[in-house]
């Protein structure tokens, strides 16, 4: 844990080195299971470490594995959390133009985590519009909540408890990105960077 987060967090939920085990995994799987080229999604902003490292990892094993998939990229913004709440109002940043690319293609989504799940069921639906040929969600995270709206990825890193997690790109106000481990937030750390 670096210094300026010291007291900010409580515990550990997942340390870096387990979370890239399981991103390893993950990766093989997808592979595993595509056929053709894919367009990957990054859900900015929490997803970009997890579709980073998700990539890179695929990259490397479509090298030398038997099924090798072409990626082509893409980034979408949407948020819709305000300190530790979701304010139900989901914000998805896509152009009709960037919409009309998803047509007939094999989608995979990437999101760091399904909470309530309101984003993800939003974005598919937006999504669905444009036709795509397929579309798969993998999220690095999954949270045992009763706020659920039921909605599950086709590819889970981990099921965590009902607790506010932040690092590994998750946030609390847009702190706590730049911290590796996946973590539990602290009081002190709610308060400390807390927004009217
Ligand atoms: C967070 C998180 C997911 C979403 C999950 O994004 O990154 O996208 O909320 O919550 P839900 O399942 O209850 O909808 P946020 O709105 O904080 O934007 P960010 O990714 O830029 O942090
Ligand atoms: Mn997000
Ligand atoms: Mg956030």
């Amino acid at each position: 844990i670096p210094t300026h987060y010291e007291k900010d967090v409580s515990s550990i939920l997942i340390p870096h080195g387990v979370i890239m085990d399981r991103v390893n995994k993950l990766a093989r799987l997808i592979v595993d299971e595509s056929n053709g080229p894919l367009v990957v999604c990054c859900i900015l902003k929490g997803g970009h470490q997890y579709f980073a490292d998700l990539v890179n990892v695929i990259k490397k094993l479509t090298k030398k594995s038997g099924n090798s998939v072409p990626l082509s990229l893409e980034f979408i913004r949407v948020k819709s959390y305000h300190n530790d709440q979701s304010t139900g109002d989901v914000k998805v940043s896509l152009t009709e133009d960037e919409c009309k690319e998803f047509k007939g293609k094999n989608l995979l989504i990437v999101e760091d985590i399904i909470d309530t799940g309101a984003t993800m069921v939003k974005l598919l639906e937006k999504l669905r519009q444009y036709e795509p040929a397929s579309i798969k969600v993998t999220s690095l995270l999954i949270k045992k909540t009763d706020r659920s709206n039921g909605y599950i990825p086709d590819y889970v890193g981990f099921a965590i408890p009902d607790a506010f997690v932040v690092g590994y790109a998750l946030d609390y106000n847009e702190y706590f990105r730049d911290l590796d481990h996946i973590c539990v937030i602290s009081e002190h750390g709610k308060e400390r960077y807390a927004n009217a």
